[in-house]
């Protein structure tokens, strides 16, 4: 049994939404507490949360801590090293950032390193802690690949915190822009994928540079044991923070169709104008993939952004921002978008193809249905995507329904491949392939040697996928 298994079976039944959490952690704190109960403020404040964060969580409508924020802060607090695991949206950029901020000392340094995969994660957490903090008084810098040193260097000499991908906080370091020697917590968000990317080495290099004593937390809504290696020689008794690990089914639902590979994109078409969708991300493993679908797109009049790995950083910010903002509805998206990134009103995921890797297809539909919001995954199936669907089944327990195809209207698609104008621009963080020697998996879902592409014999027939099946 692997290590999200063994986790699984040892849940819980997954637990309610965030209202639903919220009212069982009222009553909670009511028979726990019934004499000082009129005394507490807020939940945050009984978890030791002072005034100042509760103020702009207040601000925030974030008025009552997740499970795993339950879970996870009194244990950060307290100084202990932590694996923290739960669902997709069910906020763990506040399990850890609350405490953190809490911790801060001021005027004391650079105290706290937070490493995430992505350029537009690391943008993401800094800006979620300094609206956490917003009362508080505290410098954060941001450092990723993609763009100049310069502002960063200045940036960093000033920060309490620095949020930033591997690769770029390598450089620093190595530059010595860096000084790590006072950090008193790391943490890395989305550990897996950082070293299922290859960024091991450059994790354990940063990590070198840190005291031996410094606290160090992980989090992620899958930790597979990629991790092990960073938990055995990084962590002093990590204690593991677990919440509800499963999206909630009557939150995110979850459909396939079953379609020719060449019919994919007039059905793709037909359900965007047919669903009700607000904001909508597809996705598709690889980069060609991305710009033939958002140019077709384009084609049929459906106005959309692409983003993926090899796109400049100001485009890729860009685009992120007009998603964000409701300029552009539509987000084409590789897996670059897949991981972490929190964008409100998300309400389709359409997964144009399916990845290689299991657990991304976890990840990409977590992108709606998030804080107790709802929304809807439709993966589109053709043969090619058999045995990445079958992995998933596997792996994972998800109630995915076939729906029947239903006529839509057979549209042309322009499969020619184009450069785009940044196709040469630096690879994914502006770092050189140097671990593609040794088979890790490009971060736009290219296949690592060491997950060699199952040859599909003519013959083979998917297996007979009803409703429910893989729950
Ligand atoms: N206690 C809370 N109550 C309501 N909303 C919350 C709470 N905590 C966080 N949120 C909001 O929930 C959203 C999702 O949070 P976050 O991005 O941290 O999720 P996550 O668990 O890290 O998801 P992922 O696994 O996709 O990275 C954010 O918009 C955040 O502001
Ligand atoms: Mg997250």
């Amino acid at each position: 049994m692997n290590q999200e298994q063994s986790a699984l079976r040892q849940q819980p039944e997954p637990q309610g939404n965030i209202n639903r959490e919220q009212q069982q952690y009222q009553e909670d704190v009511k028979v726990e507490h019934p004499r000082i109960e009129s005394s507490i403020e807020s939940p945050f404040q009984a978890l030791g949360i002072r005034p100042e964060l509760v103020r702009a969580l207040r601000e925030l409508e974030i008025t009552t801590p997740t499970l795993i924020q339950q879970k996870a802060i009194p244990l950060i607090k307290a100084g202990k090293d932590l694996i923290g695991m739960s669902r997709t949206g069910s906020g763990k950029t506040a399990a850890f950032g609350l405490p953190i901020l809490e911790n801060l000392r001021p005027q004391a340094g650079l105290q706290v390193l937070i490493m995430a995969p992505t350029r537009e994660l690391a943008v993401q957490i800094g800006d979620e802690l300094r609206k956490f903090g917003k009362y508080l008084h505290f410098r954060l810098a941001t450092v990723y690949g993609g763009v100049s040193l310069g502002p960063q260097i200045e940036q960093i000499s000033r920060a309490d915190i620095v949020v930033g991908t591997p690769g770029r906080l390598k450089d620093h370091l190595n530059r010595q822009n860096l000084n790590l020697s006072h950090l008193t917590c790391t943490v890395l968000d989305e550990a897996d994928k950082m070293v299922e990317m290859g960024f091991i080495e450059d994790i354990e290099y940063i990590l070198s540079y840190t005291p031996e004593k410094r606290q160090m937390l992980l989090f992620g809504a899958t930790i597979s044991k990629e991790i092990d290696h960073l938990t055995e020689r990084f962590m002093h008794a990590p204690v593991t923070a677990e919440a509800e690990a499963q999206v909630q089914e009557e939150l995110l639902e979850q459909f396939y169709y079953n379609v020719q590979h060449h019919e994919k994109f007039s059905l793709l078409v037909h359900l965007l104008k047919k669903e009700a969708t607000q904001r909508v991300i597809i996705f598709c493993s690889a980069r060609s993939t991305v710009e033939l679908v958002s140019r077709n797109l384009q084609l049929q009049g459906l106005r959309n952004e692409m983003i993926h790995g090899k796109l400049s950083q100001n485009r890729r910010l860009n685009v992120i921002e007009k998603f964000h903002c409701g300029q552009a509805p539509i987000l084409v998206a590789s897996a670059v978008a897949a991981r972490g990134l929190d964008i409100k009103d998300v309400s389709h995921i359409f997964n144009y193809d399916l990845s290689a890797d299991p657990q991304e297809y976890i990840h990409r539909i977590g992108r709606t249905a998030r804080a107790g919001e709802s929304g809807k995954a439709i993966t589109l199936l053709s043969q090619k995507d058999f045995q990445a669907f079958g992995d998933i089944l596997n792996r994972f327990r998800v109630n995915i329904q076939e729906l029947p195809l239903e006529p839509f209207a057979r549209l042309r698609f322009d499969a020619r491949r184009f450069d785009s104008e940044e196709n040469s621009s630096r690879s994914y963080h502006g770092r050189s392939d140097q671990n593609a020697h040794r088979g890790y998996r490009r971060f736009d879902g290219e296949r690592p040697s060491r997950f060699p592409r199952r040859e599909q014999s003519q013959s083979y027939q998917p297996p007979r996928w009803g409703s429910g099946w893989g729950k």
